[in-house]
C-alpha cells in the first residue's frame, strides 16, 4: 500500500481471494482511491493469505477458537485490534465464512461491507448459487451491503443480475456470479473510498454513479 492512500482497507477472508485480488488490483489501477492495509484469515491455509503476500500486503492467519461458525471472544479482540492498528477504514469480508457479532459489529460500525453471491433477499447463507438453481430462479446474481447483526441482512449497496442457463451446473453458475462479484465489489468499495455513498435507514443513496 502506498502512503498516498489515506483511505484504508482491512479484509477478511476464508478462500481463494478472488475477491480481495479484484479490490486489490483496483486500487493498484487506482480506480478505488484506497490501499488494502491488511489481510486476516481464520484459515491458516487460506489462499487468499497467499495472494496477499504475493502483492505486498501484510497478512494474517488469526484463529478462530472453539466455535464453527463465528469467532470467540479472543478471536473477535485480536481482530478488532490489528485492524484497528492497521487504522482501517473499512472492513471488506471477502469470502469470510464466520458470522461477527456485537464486539466487532460496534468497534466498526457502519464500516463493514460484505459480497454475497445471490440477489438478497433472496438466498441468504452457505451455497447460495445452489439455492438458486434448487429453487429455478431464471435471475439470480450477487449483492455487496453493509454487515449488521443478522446474516446477509444489511442494507444493500449494490447488486449485479447473472442469468441462470438451462444447462447450468453449480460450478458453472458459481464461476459466473463469482465474474460479476469482481466487477461489483470494487465498484462498491470505490463509492464508499469516494465518500460517495450515504445510508439511510435500510436505503442506501449512491451521490455520484
Ligand atoms: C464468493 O463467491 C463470495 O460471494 C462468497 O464466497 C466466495 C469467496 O470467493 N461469500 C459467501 O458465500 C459469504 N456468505 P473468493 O475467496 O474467491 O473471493
Amino acid at each position: 500500500m502506498t502512503s498516498e492512500h489515506s483511505f484504508r482497507i482491512g479484509i477478511l477472508g476464508s478462500g481463494k481471494g478472488s475477491n480481495f485480488v479484484a479490490i486489490a488490483e483496483a486500487c493498484a489501477a487506482g480506480t478505488i482511491p484506497a490501499g488494502v492495509a491488511l489481510v486476516l484469515s481464520d484459515l491458516a491455509e487460506a489462499e487468499i493469505l497467499d495472494r496477499a503476500r504475493e502483492r505486498g500486503i501484510p497478512a494474517r492467519f488469526i484463529a478462530p477458537g472453539k466455535f464453527r461458525t463465528k469467532l470467540d471472544e479472543d478471536a473477535e479482540r485480536a481482530c478488532i485490534d490489528v485492524l484497528r492498528a492497521a487504522r482501517v477504514d473499512l472492513v471488506a469480508l471477502a469470502g469470510f465464512m464466520r458470522v461477527l457479532k456485537g464486539d466487532f459489529l460496534r468497534a466498526f460500525e457502519g464500516r463493514i461491507v460484505n459480497i454475497h453471491p445471490s440477489l438478497l433477499p433472496s438466498f441468504p447463507g452457505l451455497e447460495a448459487w445452489k439455492q438458486a438453481l434448487d429453487h429455478g430462479v431464471r435471475f439470480t446474481g450477487c449483492t455487496v451491503h453493509f454487515v449488521d447483526a443478522g446474516v446477509d441482512s444489511g442494507p444493500i449497496i449494490g447488486q449485479q443480475p447473472v442469468p441462470v442457463l438451462d444447462d447450468d451446473t453449480p460450478e458453472t453458475l458459481h464461476r459466473r456470479i463469482h465474474s460479476a462479484e469482481h466487477e461489483l465489489y470494487p465498484k462498491c468499495v470505490a463509492a464508499i473510498a469516494r465518500g460517495g455513498i450515504v445510508v439511510a435507514g435500510r436505503r442506501v443513496v449512491w451521490k455520484e454513479n
